[in-house]
């Protein structure tokens, strides 16, 4: 078994696409050799399945290494919580028999209030045709509060008066908000003040000051591991804005999200899905309208997680994935659903755009620019479906047992990216997993 204790003690976990690459499961994976596990940004936009041993959990706030109980479990001040979707999960994983014990959130995690949730949907309605495609989980009006600096964060909650101060300010200025968006519903000071406290009541005791504890786990040589959520497509600098999410996906947001340095990072990870998916508005070069993108959707078991919403599937685009590479200085990969091309008979990867006649390597700021770009492809030859069981026979035997044509593929990827690969999985389980 892969052991990472002596070479990363701390080491981020990022989606190289538009999310969905299958975090979740590399973090679960991970975290293994891992003391800690942390978030640093997003919220319950984000949707991580695991499955161990058959059982089925899916986790949209709570670190994916939540189902190991010897570790502990971050939220750092980057994410942005709904505590009732906080207290939903904890109270869902205690009714499958696991206590959580080993919690923490940092004191200056912004809450996601019920306004946001509220705006959000109003924002997106205002939008029109220009939709985003936003989870309504209010992250976006929740990181607009927490930059103009009217957020509420953890900390707030501990303290009742300066709470009340506060929201009587903001419940007022959002009050005005929804009178001038030509909504009707009008929020309840009384109402929001005694759902914080209830919330500050019963999460005080996991609110603690991340950075300093992380800092010292570090100086005691204890290992950390960094759960990104979405993917480096949907930054909010470097994703096709505006069609992302509203925080930093990528490693870099990592350092802010928890409070550690860049030199206390020594591994990226970065998770690439073996062909490409995104939900949600925005442009996606590689996508499949056709019978292959429904073929990649089915076999590949793409809803959302979050929202049940189909994922729009196309082909590896490696572009992106280098754009990630460059954004994230990613030192490793980890391939996820390598088993979805199986039995296909030919299969593409766009490694680059044709923008006007000429090629484009680099992934455009522009979505004007983008539209006019059209994916240049390489075709590789496909392989026999392996299925389940023979996959499980691949994973006893080794790297090497992979058939010639995937592992041609994979070694495409590596070297076009010039990052090795040190993970591939073949299948949704902890144990369907081989490590190079
Ligand atoms: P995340 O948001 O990046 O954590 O990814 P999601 O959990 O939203 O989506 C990934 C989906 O693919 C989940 O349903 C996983 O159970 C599943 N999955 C992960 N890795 C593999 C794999 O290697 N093969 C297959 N077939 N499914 C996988
Ligand atoms: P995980 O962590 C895929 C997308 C939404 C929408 C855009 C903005 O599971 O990979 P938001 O609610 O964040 O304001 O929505 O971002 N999005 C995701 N897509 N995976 C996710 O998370 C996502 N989180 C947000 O669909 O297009
Ligand atoms: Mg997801």
């Amino acid at each position: 078994m892969y052991h990472s204790r002596d070479t990363m003690p701390a080491a981020v976990i990022v989606g190289t696409q538009w999310g969905d690459e299958g975090k979740g499961k590399v973090t679960d994976y991970y975290a293994e050799n891992a003391d800690y596990i942390a978030r640093f940004q997003g919220g319950n936009n984000a949707g991580h399945t695991i499955i161990v041993g058959g059982e089925k959990h899916a986790f949209h706030i709570l670190p994916s290494g939540v189902l190991r109980p010897e570790k502990t479990v971050v939220i750092g001040n980057g994410v942005v919580v709904d505590p009732d979707v906080l207290m939903e999960e904890i109270g869902k994983l205690e009714a499958s028999g696991r206590q959580l014990t080993n919690f923490i959130i940092s004191d200056r995690t912004n809450l996601i209030m019920p306004y946001h949730k509220l705006l959000d949907g109003v924002q997106e309605t205002r939008r029109g045709g220009k939709k985003i495609g936003t989870t309504k989980r209010g992250i976006g009006p929740c990181y607009t509060d927490k930059i103009a600096r009217h957020g509420i964060r953890f900390a707030d909650l501990l303290d009742p008066e300066g709470l009340r101060e506060k929201l009587e300010t903001f419940i007022a200025e959002k009050n005005e908000l929804l009178a001038m968006y030509g909504v009707d519903e009008r929020l309840d000071l009384e109402e929001v003040y005694t759902w914080a406290l209830h919330h500050g009541e019963r999460l005080g005791r996991f609110v603690q000051d991340v950075s300093t504890t992380l800092n010292q786990a570090l100086t005691q040589g204890k290992s950390i591991l960094f759960e990104g959520a979405q993917g480096t497509m949907l930054d909010v600098d470097f994703g096709t804005y505006p069609y992302t999410t509203s925080s930093h996906t990528i490693s870099g947001g990592c350092c802010i999200g928890v409070g550690i340095g860049p030199t206390k990072i020594n591994d990226v990870i970065g998770v690439v899905k073996a062909y490409t998916t995104r939900v949600g508005g925005g442009p996606m070069p590689t996508e499949l309208e056709d019978e292959t993108g429904q073929h990649l959707a089915e076999k590949g078991g793409e809803f959302g997680t979050t929202t049940g919403r189909p994922r729009r599937c196309g082909w590896l685009d490696l572009v992106v994935v280098n754009h990630a590479v460059r954004l994230n200085g990613l030192t490793k990969l980890a391939i996820t659903k390598l088993d979805v091309l199986d039995g296909l008979d030919r299969i593409k990867v766009c490694t680059g755009y044709s923008y006007e006649g000429n090629p484009m390597t680099s992934f455009p700021p522009s979505l004007n620019q983008l539209a006019r770009c059209e994916p240049v492809y390489e075709e590789f030859q496909g392989w026999e479906e392996v299925g389940k069981e023979g996959w499980k026979r691949i994973i006893d035997q080794g790297y090497d047992a992979i058939p010639e044509n995937a592992r041609k593929y994979l070694e495409f990827i590596e070297k076009s990216t010039g990052v090795p690969i040190e993970m591939v999985s073949v299948g949704p389980g902890r144990e369907d997993t081989m490590i190079r």
